[in-house]
């Protein structure tokens, strides 16, 4: 399998930027660094590795550099007008961004391309989502780590519209293999988000990318 950019499975105007396998990441602003300064090395350079594509992304839609602090809620804190999400996984990092004129919100997720740890499936699908996975015959694709992933990006998208909690039973997703895409039904009032929410999917290599964008009202 190719490794398939994650712009491929967001909107044209949405800005993306990647860094792959052991790219050093940019210096962090002192802002910056103070929300690490206790973190062990690997967090360190994950956080470095979010703001240099976090700050290259922004750049490509015309916004100048400066620093991007974490929410209590640890969601990134973008400039005025902007909308954006990050994802870490092993050596790969992202962030994607557009402005709000565009879209309400964005959540994008990578995963490796592993099964999920016995029992977790349990805990974060229902057996409503879980049985039509057994149907779901590509053994190149971790099928329930995918379900994962597009739920982490359904909860970056519906974490910084909404306030409160967000569980992993409480979004039911179906997944379409043939159109690459998923859908979400949030089981709780989600007033800011609307009841459903879509999203699209890539696997390539040994990578699983998700993502989630929410339309204007
Ligand atoms: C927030 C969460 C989704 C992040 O997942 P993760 O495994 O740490 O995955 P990633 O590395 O892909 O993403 C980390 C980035 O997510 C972003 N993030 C963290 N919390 C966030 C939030 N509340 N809203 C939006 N983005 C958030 C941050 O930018 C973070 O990177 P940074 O700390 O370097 O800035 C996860 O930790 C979590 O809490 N999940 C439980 C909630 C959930 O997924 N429910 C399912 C609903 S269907």
């Amino acid at each position: 399998m190719s490794l398939i950019p994650l712009a491929s499975i967001l909107p044209p105007e949405v800005s993306v930027w990647e860094l792959t396998d052991g790219t050093e990441p940019d210096p962090l602003y002192p802002e910056e660094e103070l929300l690490v300064a206790c973190a062990v090395p690997k967090r360190r350079r994950e956080f470095a590795s979010s703001r240099t594509c976090a700050r290259r992304a922004l750049a490509r839609i015309g916004i100048g550099s400066f620093p991007i602090l974490s929410a209590s809620s640890r969601a990134p804190i973008w400039p005025s007008g902007v909308v954006g999400s990050i994802t870490h996984c092993d050596s790969y990092t992202a962030a994607a961004v557009c402005s709000d004129n565009q879209f309400r919100s964005i959540g994008i997720d990578a995963e490796v391309n592993h099964p999920l740890p016995d029992g977790t499936a349990d805990l974060i699908a229902s057996p409503g989502e879980r049985a039509p996975l057994k149907e779901l015959l590509d053994p190149a694709i971790c099928w329930d780590r995918l379900l994962f992933s597009a739920k982490e990006s359904i909860f970056k998208a519906w974490s910084p519209l909404s306030t409160g909690w967000l569980d992993f039973l409480q979004a039911e997703v179906t997944l379409d293999p043939l159109r690459l895409t998923f859908s979400a039904k949030l089981l709780i009032d989600s007033p800011a988000t609307g009841e459903f929410l879509e999203g699209r999917f890539q696997v390539s290599r040994n990578r699983i990318l998700t993502a989630v964008t929410i339309q204007l009202k």
